[in-house]
Order: structure tokens, then C-alpha cells, then sequence
């Protein structure tokens, strides 16, 4: 993970105080979540971002020939019928009878059974219109769903992983402290390297048991797909040990491979599966926000004393109590990608990113390095090309190239050695990139 020196993480050290009230249990006073001071560094892309700000104080005249291809932020703009529908929604709330207050925590009826149909119906899978919750995206659902699960569930995630599941795991106190070279303890991690081609294996029966296992399929940050055997044998292996799988699906839109884009297309995964969904990659909404779950009625989770729980009722009473739901504009925006319209425009924007993308991996295959990712994900991943660790090469490509991407090692240890790039910029910006690694 990351080396433990980053401003963010120098703040959670605790002050020592010198009261006389410490350690005395009769006193009352405001207690911290101590699972936040195990966090052992900063989280990933501030970072980075740090680190890119602290070079362009130092070089002020290159600061503006960076390249950011280090988070994976959309650049181009949005779909015009969301545009048009977000308006169109303003100006119902600048009318006193069209007005809307507060909405359905959930979502609104009309926005879910659109997705509903325009993702899962109309594709043969059977989800419907109220399995569908609408969120300002999926890097909060995915720490949020641990909300209504128990304490103590064993977590497992890819080696290397999206890092928001692991700090949120590590915020809900589900692992323990962090350790010497990466990752903490308690958590079990799947190893993705080379020689299983990125992909997360099942546990094979001698090993630990996870209770929750996260699945990102395309993989961020290696751009693997998993194939349909894969994602077979992982609900397999989940209903076996009544486990529960969290599919991240943000990249489904990339994945044009015809392996599966949601865990619901796999028979048996609605008693076992949650999937996460996001407009962002798809729908350019990055900045707007917008995202959903899918939490099939079927799935339960059990109590300590062994009897089954039925998780829908649990989430959807979350949202009510915690959450008045997505803007009501941007809900009429997300709407808006699923009409004949806004499909083809959402389709031209990720063909503009994917064909960003195949100048990447194809620039970097030229280079005679070894590239993963970017035929059906917008990250190419690479292996550092001289040996050297990858934040050392994240410098080096900063320095040399001023082009930003992203360490491996940020998203684990099985990411030490490997860097990402993404595929998110404009297509001057992309082969100015390829011109420039080149050159390092
Ligand atoms: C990434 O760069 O991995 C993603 O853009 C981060 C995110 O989606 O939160």
C-alpha cells in the first residue's frame, strides 16, 4: 500500500494529552472510532495529487504540460439529453406547480424502474423496479452496505483492489492494524498477478473462508474481465459457504467482450449477490454524481444464533433514515441516458475513452512493455518497465514525462512493480502520452 508518510495519514497520529481524566473510566467523555487511526496512509488519489501539486510548486514553468491519466476522472462533456433533462428539471423547481420537495430516499419510481429495465429487463435478467437504489455513486455503497451487515464478517478483496473497500472495511472496523509492507490484518486477499492473469481465483478448500467477498469485473485498476466460468464458480462458491459477493460493475459499460456485466446474468446469484452501478464511467457523471445498487429481494444474511434476514427491508430502512436521496435533477438527468437518445450518445462517449484507451495499450505494447487492461476497461496496466518499484516510476514518469498515472503498489501489494494509465482525457492529451513514455 502506501508508504506511510502522507500529510493525511500524519493527522490521524492521536495527541498525547496530559489530562488527568484519561484512563478513567468514570468520566465521560467524546470517544473516537479508533478504526480510523489504523488507516496506514493517505487515501490513494489525494496522494497523488499531492504529490503532483508539490511538482508543479517546484517546476512552476512545466506545471502546465502535466498530463493527468492518475484518477480516472471523466474530460469530456455530458451526454446532451442529460444536460437537456437536468434543466428541464430546474426549471419544474423554479415553478410552483410543477415544485418538488423532498423525494424518495430510494430514488424515484420512474428513474428505478428505467434502470431496472433499461439495464437488467430488457437484457433477460429479472431484478425489479424496487431492487434498484439510487446514490450519489458506488464508492459510497460500497463501504455504506457494511452498515447492515454484522461485525466481525471476514472480508475478502483482489490483491490488488479499488483501495475504497478496503479503508471502509478498515473504517467499520473490520479488520485489524495495518501491517509492515501492506494491507492489514484480518482481511483476506486474493492474489491477481501474472501468473493467473489478473483474475481472482476461489479459495481452494484448505484456505480461510471469507464471509464477503468485493469483485470488480473489468477490474479496476487492472482493466481483466472476468469470464462467465469465473463468475460461475464465485457464486458457486458463495452459495456453498452462504457468503456474499459485492460486484462492482462501474465498468460494465467498457466490457464488450460478452462475459458477463452483471452478477445477476449467473443463475443462484440473487441469494447471493449485491452489484454496484455508476454513471460515471458510463454517463460522464463523475462530477454529477450518481450511482445505484441493486439488492435483490432474495438475499439474506444471518443472525448469531443462525436464523436468516432478509437484507432489502434492512436497506431500504437505511436510505429512508440516513439519506433524502439523489437530487432530483440528476435523477432526471440519469433517466435521461436510458431513452433511445441518450443510449447512443452514452455508447459514442465510452467508444471515445475505449478508442483512447487501444492508443494507450498499443502505444505502451510498442514499447515493449508488458500491458494488461484497455480492450474492455478504460485502464491499461502495465509492468514497470526497469525494475524499479512503482512509485519510484510514478516519480520518475511525473518528473521526466510530466505525465501522471498511478502506482500499482497504491492498490496493493500484488500491485508493487506495476502501474495504471488512464484512459480518461482528451485524444490530443492520450497521444501526446504515448509520444511522451516514449521518451522516459
Ligand atoms: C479510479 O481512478 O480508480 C476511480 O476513478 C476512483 C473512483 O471511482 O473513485
Amino acid at each position: 500500500m502506501l508508504p506511510a508518510r502522507s500529510a493525511e495519514a500524519h493527522d490521524l497520529v492521536p495527541e498525547r494529552v496530559n489530562s488527568p481524566y484519561i484512563h478513567d473510566p468514570r468520566t465521560i467523555m467524546a470517544y473516537v472510532n479508533e478504526n480510523y487511526l489504523k488507516l496506514a496512509a493517505g487515501y490513494l488519489f489525494p496522494e497523488i495529487a499531492r504529490r503532483v501539486s508539490a511538482f508543479a510548486a517546484e517546476k512552476p514553468e512545466l506545471a502546465k504540460e502535466i498530463i493527468r491519466c492518475g484518477i480516472g476522472d471523466v474530460t469530456e462533456p455530458l451526454p446532451a439529453s442529460a444536460v437537456r433533462a437536468m434543466h428541464a428539471a430546474n426549471e419544474e423547481l423554479a415553478n410552483r406547480a410543477s415544485f418538488k420537495g423532498y423525494g424518495p430516499g430510494t430514488g424515484y419510481e420512474s428513474v428505478r424502474a428505467a434502470i431496472a429495465e433499461g439495464d437488467f429487463r430488457s437484457r433477460g435478467i429479472n431484478i425489479t423496479d424496487d431492487e434498484i437504489f439510487l446514490s450519489d455513486g458506488s464508492k459510497g455503497d460500497c463501504g455504506n452496505i457494511l452498515e447492515i451487515l454484522g461485525a466481525g464478517n471476514r472480508i475478502a478483496v483482489t490483491d490488488p483492489v479499488y483501495p475504497a473497500y478496503v479503508d471502509a472495511n478498515v473504517m467499520f472496523g473490520n479488520t485489524g492494524a495495518a501491517l509492515a509492507g501492506g494491507g492489514y490484518d484480518g482481511i483476506t486477499y486474493l492474489p491477481c498477478t501474472e501468473a493467473n492473469g489478473f483474475l481472482a481465483d476461489v479459495p481452494s478448500a484448505s484456505e480461510a473462508t471469507p464471509d464477503i467477498i468485493y469483485l470488480c469485473s473489468p477490474n479496476n485498476p487492472t482493466g481483466t474481465v472476468m469470464d462467465r466460468a469465473r463468475v460461475e464458480a464465485w457464486v458457486a462458491y458463495a452459495l456453498k459457504h452462504r457468503a456474499i459477493l459485492f460486484w462492482d460493475a462501474a465498468y460494465e459499460s467498457y466490457n464488450r467482450s460478452g462475459a458477463p456485466k452483471s452478477i445477476f446474468e449467473i443463475d443462484g446469484a440473487r441469494e447471493c449477490a449485491v452489484e454496484f452501478r455508476s454513471f460515471s464511467k458510463s454517463g460522464g457523471f463523475t462530477g454529477v454524481r450518481c450511482g445505484y445498487t441493486v439488492m435483490p429481494k432474495s438475499l439474506k444474511a444471518y443472525t448469531r444464533a443462525g436464523d436468516a434476514v432478509a437484507l432489502h427491508p434492512l436497506w431500504t430502512r437505511r436510505w429512508n433514515t440516513r439519506s433524502n436521496g439523489v437530487s432530483y435533477a440528476v435523477q432526471r438527468g440519469a433517466e435521461a441516458l436510458y431513452t433511445v437518445e441518450g443510449k447512443r450518445e452514452v455508447s459514442a462517449l465510452v467508444d471515445f475513452y475505449m478508442e483512447n484507451a487501444r492508443i494507450l495499450r498499443d502505444g505502451c505494447v510498442k514499447l515493449g512493455w508488458k500491458t494488461w487492461g484497455g480492450e474492455n476497461a478504460p485502464y491499461v496496466w502495465c509492468k514497470v518497465p526497469n525494475g524499479s518499484d512503482s512509485w519510484a516510476f510514478f516519480e520518475r514518469l511525473l518528473r521526466d514525462a510530466r505525465v501522471v498515472t498511478t502506482p500499482g503498489a497504491g492498490f496493493g501489494r500484488c500491485g508493487e512493480g506495476y502501474f495504471r494509465i488512464s484512459a480518461f482525457n482528451s485524444r490530443a492529451n492520450v497521444e501526446e502520452v504515448v509520444r511522451r513514455l516514449g521518451s522516459v
